[in-house]
């Protein structure tokens, strides 16, 4: 595992770790835990007080947690949610994580949460209203944000700034961290056409204080963040690219489907340490047919406008 050496933004550093998912639980409260840390999806512990709150309290004791949403929608025109950000806060007061992340993207309009993450339109106008917004949650939260990198399946015709030019301009100007989901990365390039390693080298690398890693599927024309497979080769690249940059970070894989029992879960994880020696596990990237991934209407309708 990572040696913590370290610290950015005031965070320490975590090692390597799985996301606490409820596949896990039996096996988590009998076994060792095996990883340095743990991400929780914030809203499945928000308004849960029953077992799962039990095992994320034994989980917590022993472990460091990271809180990681998927519900600001922290580029919606809709005004913050601040019912959504007590809730929020309510639960970092029960966990302590080490800190709290979210995505870059928006997840509805007019209160109606289409439960995805959306793109944004990358412009001066949506980045000045994205800075104000992460100030005023950092204020609420006290604390500094991390933001990650989506993966996306369009683009705004009106963008007129790179989505790492968008990002490096929200951390300085907000103070905020990034999350760099070096898969995202991989899945975005692929999908718009432009170079995984120009995005990573062109992100502000000491503001980077955490990565994700995950396996995505090839739908043939482009590619979907699946999260349920192995992490590709390609991806391993991305990642040792991304570590080099930053000096090493904690490191956080993500299976959310098809999950893996979880000494195979860790086992996936600890390529992370061949990976930085320079040792690529020889993995391909899934293909599938459309049909096996389009989950809803929203996501058909992203596949066909990309
Ligand atoms: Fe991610």
């Amino acid at each position: 595992m990572q040696n913590i050496q370290h610290k950015r933004l005031g965070l320490p550093l975590l090692g390597l770790g799985v996301g606490l998912r409820n596949q896990h639980f039996s096996y988590l409260m009998r076994h060792e835990a095996q990883v340095d840390w743990f991400e929780i999806i914030s809203e499945n512990f928000m308004d849960n007080f029953g077992y799962a709150r039990h095992v994320l309290e034994r989980i917590a004791a022993i472990r460091p947690i990271v809180m990681h949403g998927v519900s600001m929608s922290i580029g919606s025109t809709d005004p913050l949610d601040w019912h959504y950000l007590k809730r929020l806060k309510a639960l970092a007061e029960f966990v302590q994580p080490v800190w709290i992340s979210d995505h870059l993207c928006w997840t509805g309009v007019a209160h109606v949460n289409t439960h995805d993450l959306l793109p944004m339109p990358l412009t001066e106008e949506s980045l000045r209203h994205v800075i104000g917004r992460v100030c005023e949650v950092q204020d609420f939260l006290q604390r500094p944000l991390i933001l990650e990198n989506p993966s996306t399946y369009l683009e705004f015709k009106e963008s007129t700034i790179t989505e790492w030019d968008f990002l490096s301009e929200l951390v300085r100007e907000t103070g905020c961290g990034l999350l760099l989901d070096v898969n995202n990365v991989y899945v975005s390039s692929y999908n718009h056409g432009y170079d995984p390693e120009h995005y990573i080298r062109n992100l502000p690398s000491s503001s980077i204080v955490q990565i994700h890693l995950a396996g995505p599927t090839d739908c043939g024309g482009y590619m979907v963040d699946t999260h349920d497979q192995p992490v590709p080769t390609r991806v391993w690249h991305l990642y040792k690219l991304a570590q080099e940059l930053t000096g090493g970070v904690a490191t956080l894989l993500e299976w959310d489907a098809n999950i893996p029992d979880f000494p195979d879960l860790v086992a996936e994880l600890r390529k992370a340490e061949d990976a930085l020696k320079g040792i690529f596990p020889d993995a391909a990237i899934h293909k599938s047919g459309e049909a096996d991934v389009v989950s809803n209407p929203v996501d058909f309708q992203l596949s066909l406008k990309r």
